[in-house]
């Protein structure tokens, strides 16, 4: 017996419906260009999953200039800078007055796809959520297709203009690329962060990156109600290990300070978060193009992961939409290096404040001095604060220009 595939035909077939995946779609709408969203997981899932919570100044912008700024204005939460701890003292990184008066937006990953999920929806998009199976082929051609199963069964065949791989590290898009053409630099840290979501009111007005004997911890937040702390932990750490009250206890002890108390409250949910850099190039294979995760991991330090994906589809959007309506092939050639240029910029700021912060298990005394001096010399020369707030608030800046998106 033979199965029927349902064939179908769009501009572009996007794999995955994070961040990348989604907002890619948007900006291609808002340029006249189809698309098709796939995703293995479901909408609930994809809506739920705690990720990033900091927008740089340009993400936000971006998100505005794309018309997705309507909750974000008025549920983020604007931060003109951050705290470090070391040694006992907490200083303050002004981001204002260090680059001229920009500021990063406490919004977390969830918000941003929630809202990109109601606009794509409202506006009658594809997105197939749940699917499974999903395979790229012919990239090197100009009619590559992307193939799956839906939720319901049915195997389904696009056949697409360009295929755009934004289905995150673990994806199918990456390894499709020819064994020999892709070049991998990666490191990953002897540590991992152990991230919970706790219903109670931050215990402070900006986020506390804080360095400690017994391991890094990091106070953000995701709205005035609910806090979001980390821990370092050993990159093996069982979570079964972390009962609710030792983990509070380990961020009292690192987070202490004369006068300020950490406030506690239930905790919504747990887990524990690998760390690694990895960087993959070409961003393109032909006709397929990765974006995000897919191409690109950071450690979370200095909340850059989210930023890079929203970055790297601003500049494939422009590209396709000068390719697919006009037939010009500069920007899409320059796509890799483009992105990549940010993408390196940011892989060396998340490993700089990575390996400032943390606890390195077997470092040597004198390796440890180095650290603090290094922490002594960006909370006291302007010129090192600027460096880590320039590239805090994201650098270079995202330009987007209101004319872009009519
Ligand atoms: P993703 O968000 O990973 O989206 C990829 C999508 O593709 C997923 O929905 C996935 O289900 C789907 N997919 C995968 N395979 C397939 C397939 N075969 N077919 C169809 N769909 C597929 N960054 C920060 O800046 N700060 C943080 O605190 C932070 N915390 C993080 C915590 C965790 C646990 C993780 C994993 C990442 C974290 N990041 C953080 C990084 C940040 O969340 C990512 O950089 C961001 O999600 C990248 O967006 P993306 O769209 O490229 O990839
Ligand atoms: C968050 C995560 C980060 O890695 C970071 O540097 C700042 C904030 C967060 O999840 O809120």
């Amino acid at each position: 017996m033979t199965s029927t595939v349902h064939a179908m035909r769009t501009q572009v077939g996007i794999i995955g419906a994070g961040p990348a995946g989604l907002l890619l779609s948007h900006l291609l709408a808002l340029r006249g260009i189809d698309s098709i969203v796939v995703e293995v997981r479901s909408r609930a899932h994809c809506e739920a999953r705690q990720r990033a919570g900091v927008l740089e100044a340009g993400s936000a912008d971006l998100l505005r200039a794309a018309g997705l700024g309507a909750r974000l204005d008025r549920e983020g939460l604007e931060h003109g800078g951050i705290y470090l701890q070391f040694a006992g003292q907490r200083h303050h990184v002004d981001f204002r007055d260090l680059t001229g008066g920009q500021a990063v937006t406490v919004y977390a990953q969830t918000e941003v796809v929630k809202d990109l999920i109601a606009a794509r929806l409202a506006a009658g998009a594809a997105i197939e959520f749940g699917v499974s199976d999903t395979e790229v082929a012919d990239a090197g051609t100009d009619r590559p297709v992307l193939r799956y199963t839906g939720a319901g069964g049915g195997r389904h065949e696009v056949r697409c203009d360009v295929l755009a791989g934004c289905d995150g590290f673990h994806g199918i898009c990456r390894p499709a690329i020819p064994a020999g053409l892709l070049t991998v630099h990666e490191t990953s840290y002897p540590y991992a962060w152990l991230g919970i979501l706790a219903d109670v009111p931050p215990s402070t007005d900006e986020l506390i990156y804080c360095h400690h004997p017994d391991g890094f911890a990091l106070h953000s937040m995701r709205t005035p109600w609910i806090s979001r702390l980390y821990l370092q932990v050993a990159p093996d750490e069982d979570i079964a290990a972390w009962p609710d009250d030792r983990i509070w206890a380990q961020l009292r002890k690192r987070f202490a300070l004369p006068g300020w108390e950490l406030k506690e409250g239930p905790v919504l949910e747990k887990g524990i978060i690998p760390m690694r850099s990895f960087v993959s190039g070409p961003m393109r294979y032909g006709r397929l193009f990765l974006a995000g995760d897919a191409a690109h991991i950071v450690p979370p330090t200095g909340a850059k992961g989210l930023n890079l994906a929203l970055a790297d589809v601003a500049v494939l959007a422009e590209a396709l939409a000068s390719l697919l309506t006009c037939g010009h092939t500069g920007l899409a050639d320059a796509y890799s290096d483009t992105c990549r240029s940010r993408v390196w910029r940011a892989t060396h700021f998340s490993w700089w404040m990575t390996t400032m912060l943390h606890a390195t298990p077997g470092a040597s005394p004198m390796e440890a001095q180095l650290q603090l001096s290094q922490l002594r010399y960006v909370t006291s020369s302007r010129a090192a604060a600027t460096t880590l707030a320039e590239n805090y608030v994201g650098y270079p800046q995202l330009k987007t220009a209101a004319k872009t998106y009519p």
